[in-house]
């Protein structure tokens, strides 16, 4: 370990939490809608899938589908897809654009209050430990795309960061714990001295102080092109009293001096990546680490032989916003990687990422599949 690594800032105290106040209707409403998707991702999907092989097994049916078209050419007539296409675009919708209940609804009867702290907490911060960037130029890929139906996107409205925290609540399950899925990835990677780490588009911070919490020896940095997501990911580091190092870069461009770092994690990133940017984003990222440093993450992808899951993962493309998420199906990316200059790919199924609805005395169904990708310089 690097004794000399000081996580906590000596002598400052830490932020005043900052709170954003939740009617009792607000907290019921979007109880509500984690419970629909809870349903829509269990329950549905077995309803689907049952009507799914009885329309594969009806008289004068083709058969079992040999890849995702033929597949999609079936689920397209079922009701059950249809339902869960609506679901997925509307729930989400819901959560953000609601007129009363919305997140947006409620950030903006408290605005003033909200960016009032998330600025003074930035004022009140070292210039080297939030380093924000008025004048970057957000890509064109980034810049038109509402993901997830974050009108906008995460990087206009200085509450975007706070919006997109509230918004991860109806992603995840009611009963797992929202920053599990971080852990599990850390928990996967070999154990050694990380001294500098960097979290790779860090959102609000919410895996790079996960990673804290086990490594307080580690120097944190958090990269994004979103200032927004950075005043909030520097308010949660500062309420914990960590010292982070943020800063407002393109991925692509970083200004950190080649062999920075032992590690740079991402989590739901490549993704949201235009395939023509991954081979210079790829080649930022081995060029920042050292020797030997680890370039690792978690991302969701088709389940190989499987067209049902493929047809339900690529719905997400148009039902959530995930534009690039098709071509990134397509993406090469272990081959990219070693052009990029790293020297060990490894691209394996996370199975303790791979969740399936289960159904008793019947095989399980599998709905999503994740991979682990951990490349070596
Ligand atoms: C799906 S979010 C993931 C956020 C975070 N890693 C998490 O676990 O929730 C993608 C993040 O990457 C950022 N991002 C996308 N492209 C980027 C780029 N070229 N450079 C820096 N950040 C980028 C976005 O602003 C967004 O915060």
């Amino acid at each position: 370990m690097n004794a000399a690594l000081q996580p906590l800032d000596p002598g400052t105290p830490p932020a005043a939490p900052l709170t954003v106040r939740e009617s009792r209707d607000f907290r019921s409403y979007h109880a509500f809608l984690r419970a629909a998707r809870n349903y829509m991702e269990g329950p549905l999907v077995g309803q689907m899938h049952d009507a799914y092989e009885r329309a594969l097994e009806a008289p004068g049916a083709a058969g079992p589908p040999a890849d995702w078209r033929a597949a999609e050419a079936v689920l397209d007539g079922l009701t059950e897809f249809q339902f869960y296409c609506w679901a997925y675009r509307n729930l989400q919708r819901f959560k953000y654009h609601r007129s009363s209940l919305g997140i947006f609804a409620l950030l903006e009867a408290q605005r003033a209050t909200l960016a009032a702290q998330l600025e003074a907490t930035a004022a009140a911060t070292p210039p080297a430990q939030l380093r924000l960037d008025p004048q970057l130029e957000l890509p064109e890929y980034f810049r038109h795309v509402p993901f997830h139906q974050h009108t906008g996107g995460v990087a206009k409205d200085i509450l975007d960061g706070v919006a997109y925290e509230i918004g991860r609540r109806t992603t995840v399950p009611a009963h797992a714990d929202p920053n599990g899925i971080y852990r599990i990835l850390f928990e996967t990677l070999p154990k050694r001295d990380y001294a500098r780490v960097l979290d790779w588009g860090t959102g609000h911070g919410a895996a790079l102080m996960t990673w804290q919490e086990s490594h307080p020896e580690s120097e944190c940095h958090g990269v994004d092109l979103s200032a927004p997501c950075l005043l909030l990911a520097n308010q949660r580091a500062r309420e914990r009293g960590y010292r982070f190092f943020l800063s407002q870069q393109d991925l692509e461009h970083l200004d950190y001096p080649d062999n920075s770092f032992d590690l740079v994690f991402f989590n739901f990133m490549l993704h949201e990546l235009a395939p023509a940017h991954t081979p210079a984003l790829l080649a930022e990222a081995c060029r920042v680490l050292r020797p030997g440093g680890l370039f690792a993450g978690h991302e969701f992808h088709l389940r190989p032989g499987d067209p049902f899951q493929n047809v339900l993962q690529r719905s997400h493309a148009w039902t959530n916003n995930e534009t690039y998420s098709t071509p990134w199906y397509e993406t090469p990316i272990g081959e990219l990687a070693r052009e990029a200059g790293f020297s060990k790919v490894s691209i394996e199924p996370f199975e303790r990422l791979n969740r399936s609805v289960k159904r008793p005395g019947r095989a399980p169904i599998n709905a999503n599949y994740w991979n682990l990708y951990v490349f070596e310089k």
